[in-house]
């Protein structure tokens, strides 16, 4: 979810919708808006996305204060009355929530016995919390805080009195909050790409902390209500980057991007000698590591799989990768000397924080590596690596993903350097060809768009197969199409096909399969072989100087260890026009959000 607050002298309707529209991607399934004026509060909700709210809000209404909401909906299922923001019994507060509270039926039993409950949510029992606490304290600020600190669970809060239009009391922990600066006016939202039009100037509020946000003044507080002074930031993110321009869909723009966010990495990461810039502290926490643990959530995990490989070829260092929602109760036998390694586009991604904090707790050291320096995961672990890939808007991670690579890849290197192992490739060198392929691919889009024609467009199923690091493409090829076009898709271990899944193959169902590795690449036509005689309709990817004339399509020669990041770019396109062929919304897809931030 998303929230958005905003109090100065401009109209709140406009700030607060647009807000909302860049918070979108943090979900989508309801949203609603509170604005405040001398008649009191003025709320308007919708079921569905924020364009639906535009039109159901009363723009005659002028109000200069207010907060906003998108759901991705957790506890209760995204309708009007689930929708935030939510009231008290007496309409006094309205309240804006991301995160979940989870003692909220306890809360329940022990203060609200006696409160009929308008909709389903755990968010409803904190603004009802405060109501109670105001009717034994008659002050806002001590009932607010005193509700607050019997909250366990996540939380982004930005809430409103009905009767005071100079106040939104604001609250967090574990979940994202950022109060932004301004002339005259102050906002509030879970990421600053909410309110870049407003300002670049920022303040970070940290867990337990309570916020008074006023017109012209902003006060940080600890929950006993203590002062805390913070220095503000500005952010870096360009507002132009948060918008598609000639594109239709920002899944589209940011495919093509990939070439720059390589070459931006290449920049990035390069001293003048040439060489790959790394902080000698990372490189010491790697070198001394006995055993790496990648902990990472959907496309980022299927990136940490080829970050093992890279890692475990060149630095010579065992690897493990997780899932990070099972390694938080079911962790593994670590190693004496373990280094966790985040990974995270967003930096946010709740299942990824319980296992950082879960690991701090045991003192073991943690590198995240994440696209939003500055995020949680980034704050809390030891050290970060940027990715340098410019906001990522539509769901579907595309450059995130092989920016991820590039870096794990640059990682590895300068490990390997760390115990004086020799490599004889140019990293650097290598990675400016993968730009240049993924410039070759990106520019073939009508040869990707008929391929998704003829393999994709009736299916109901797919499946990806590749061998070794190609399978792990495959893995994130599949997961490409199956969140945005629904079409139910698998990607398989080659040889591992005919132990079970195999069965499914039937006349005309399409498998995707990519042929990238030298050594590999008899057994893999070999495993095409046996699904094309079972009926398969088989479309082989294969690269340049291992094709074969029956090949679909043939990607340029890059290195043989870097082939994810070029052989991903053809998986991400035919996603995307199978998506669009069968009238997706391609940015939006049901059921997901890009950031998750509840476990
Ligand atoms: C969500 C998104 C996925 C993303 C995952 C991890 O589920 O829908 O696209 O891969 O979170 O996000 P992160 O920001 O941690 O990389």
């Amino acid at each position: 979810c998303g929230i958005v607050g905003y109090i100065g002298q401009n109209d709140t309707k406009e700030v607060l919708l647009n807000g909302l529209e860049k918070l979108e991607y943090r979900g989508y399934d309801s949203a609603g808006i509170a604005i405040e004026n001398e008649q009191g509060v003025n709320l308007f909700k919708v079921k569905g996305r924020i364009a639906a709210l535009r039109e159901k809000v009363d723009h005659s209404v002028s109000s200069t204060m207010g907060i906003g909401h998108t759901r991705w909906a957790t506890h209760g299922a995204p309708n009007e009355d689930n929708a935030h923001p939510h009231q008290s019994a007496s309409g006094k507060f309205t309240i804006v929530h991301n995160g979940v509270i989870e003692n909220y039926v306890d809360i329940r039993k022990e203060y609200l016995a006696d409160v009929t409950l308008k909709s389903d949510t755990d968010t409803e029992i904190v603004v009802q919390l405060v109501e109670k606490m105001y009717e034994e304290t008659q002050d806002t600020a001590q009932a607010f805080r005193k509700a607050v600190s019997l909250l366990t669970g996540s939380y982004a809060l930005a809430m409103i009195d009905a009767d005071d239009k100079e106040t939104i009391y604001v609250a967090k922990n574990k979940s994202p909050l950022l109060v932004g600066i301004g002339e005259g006016f102050n906002v509030v939202a879970s990421d600053a790409m909410a309110t870049l039009r407003e300002t670049d100037t920022y303040k970070e509020i940290r867990d337990k902390e309570i916020v008074i946000v006023r017109r012209d003044s902003v006060e940080i507080q600890l929950l006993d209500g203590t002062k805390v002074e913070r220095d503000t930031f500005k952010t870096e993110i360009d507002a132009a980057d948060t918008e598609k321009g000639t594109y239709d869909h920002f899944m589209l723009k940011e495919t093509d991007e990939q070439p720059f966010v390589i070459r931006k990495i290449i920049q990035h990461y390069q001293d003048e000698a040439e060489q790959i810039k790394m902080e000698p502290a990372i490189r010491h926490a790697m070198v001394n590591a006995d055993r790496i643990y990648i902990v990472a959530a959907g496309t980022s995990y299927n990136a940490g799989l080829v970050g093992k490989q890279f890692i475990e070829n060149l630095a010579k260092i065992p690897v493990e990768v997780h899932i990070a929602s099972e390694f938080a109760y079911n962790m593994p036998l670590l190693s004496e000397k373990p280094l966790f390694i985040f990974l995270s586009q967003s930096g946010e991604t709740a299942d990824s924080r319980a296992v950082l904090v879960k690991i701090k707790e045991l003192g073991h050291p943690a590198l995240t590596i994440t696209n939003v320096p500055g995020s949680t995961l980034s704050r809390e672990a030891d050290f970060t690596l940027p990715l340098y890939a410019g906001p990522e808007i539509a769901v579907a991670s595309t450059k995130a993903y092989t920016a991820q690579m590039a870096v794990m890849l640059l990682l590895a290197v300068d490990a390997a350097k760390g115990k004086e192992i020799t490599l004889d490739f140019n990293p650097l060198q290598e990675l400016a060809i993968v730009a240049n392929a993924m410039e070759v691919l990106t520019d073939q889009k009508e040869t990707f768009e008929t391929l998704a024609q003829s393999y994709l467009s009736v299916s109901r199923n797919a499946f990806f197969i590749g061998r070794g690091v190609d399978y792990f493409v495959c893995v994130e090829g599949s997961l490409k199409l199956k969140e945005i076009s629904y079409i139910q898709a698998e990607g398989f271990a080659g040889g591992e096909l005919k132990h079970g899944t195999i069965a499914l193959i039937e006349e005309g169902t399409p498998v995707i399969a990519l042929a990238t590795q030298s050594s590999l690449n008899h057994s893999i036509r070999g495993n095409v072989q046996e699904v094309n005689a079972r009926g398969a309709n088989t479309l082989l990817i294969s690269m340049k100087g291992l094709e074969h004339d029956e090949d679909a399509f043939v990607i340029p020669a890059v290195h043989e260890l870097l082939t994810p990041l070029a052989s991903v770019v053809p998986l991400q396109l035919l996603a995307y026009y199978a998506a669009v062929q069968r009238g997706a919304d391609v940015d939006k897809p049901r059921n997901l959000a890009k950031s998750v931030t509840v476990e």
